[in-house]
């Protein structure tokens, strides 16, 4: 490794894992509405996790992804039954990789890689290994051991203090530019993997880098 980088830290849901690879099991439940299930989905589940951080009221990832699909098809008016539940939600656990994703990480392996993730450690195990990553990183570290979502800054130093490394060391990538604001506040450098062409936000924060996808990650970070 050369620059001083120690280690680089990966999001999980929407960076390594497709997190609207749940749109063909929503279609077969709810023809022709899934993509707008999906989005209303994952934005209420993220919405969740910082309501959730704001007013002290932590419950895990599994949890408040079950909420914001019951949300989500109560607002859409979709008969959610007991048994579709559980199939939508076992789906979180076997969400496809992006395609580049695992020859990206292997490529990059003679660093020392990390997943830092809002899931919780079964959910991010069970993705992993679905998805052929098993053996590739280092640490795979929850926020559910610090009952905080990210973009807290006692997130990002969750990461530190596990490897053991100085935060001016570590790369952090996501492809969710709210995660790498609060990674970039916090002292990470930052790559935002903006595969959709999506806009910055507006927080007068800008990460070191913005990529379209893994493998433009510069070599010998
Ligand atoms: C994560 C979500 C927020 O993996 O993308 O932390």
């Amino acid at each position: 490794m050369s620059d001083g980088t120690h280690a680089i830290v990966f999001d999980a849901y929407g960076t390594l894992f497709d997190v609207h690879s749940v749109v063909d099991r929503c279609n077969q439940l709810y023809p022709g509405r899934g993509i707008e299930l999906s989005h209303l989905w994952r934005s209420k589940q993220l919405e969740y996790s910082w309501l959730r951080t704001l007013m002290g009221r932590y419950e895990n990832f599994e949890t408040l992804t079950r909420d914001a699909l019951h949300y989500a098809c109560r607002l859409l008016q979709l008969q959610l039954s007991e048994n579709d539940a559980l199939g939508l939600l076992q789906e979180y656990r076997t969400l496809a990789p992006h395609p580049e994703v695992r020859a990206s990480l292997r490529a990059l392996r003679p660093a020392q890689l990390a997943i830092l993730s809002n899931g919780t450690a079964s959910m991010l195990q069970a993705a992993v290994e679905h998805a052929g990553l098993s053996g590739l990183f280092e640490q795979i570290i929850s926020v559910d051991d610090l009952k905080l979502f990210k973009p807290h800054p006692r997130v990002y130093q969750l990461a530190v203090e596990r490897l053991g490394v100085a935060k001016h060391n570590v790369v952090f990538v996501s492809s969710n530019f709210w995660d790498v604001a609060g990674a970039t506040s916090f002292g990470f450098k930052t790559f935002w993997i903006n595969r959709s062409g999506m806009q910055a936000d507006e927080l007068g924060i800008e990460p070191a880098g913005v990529l379209r996808t893994l493998d433009e990650l510069p070599a010998g970070l």
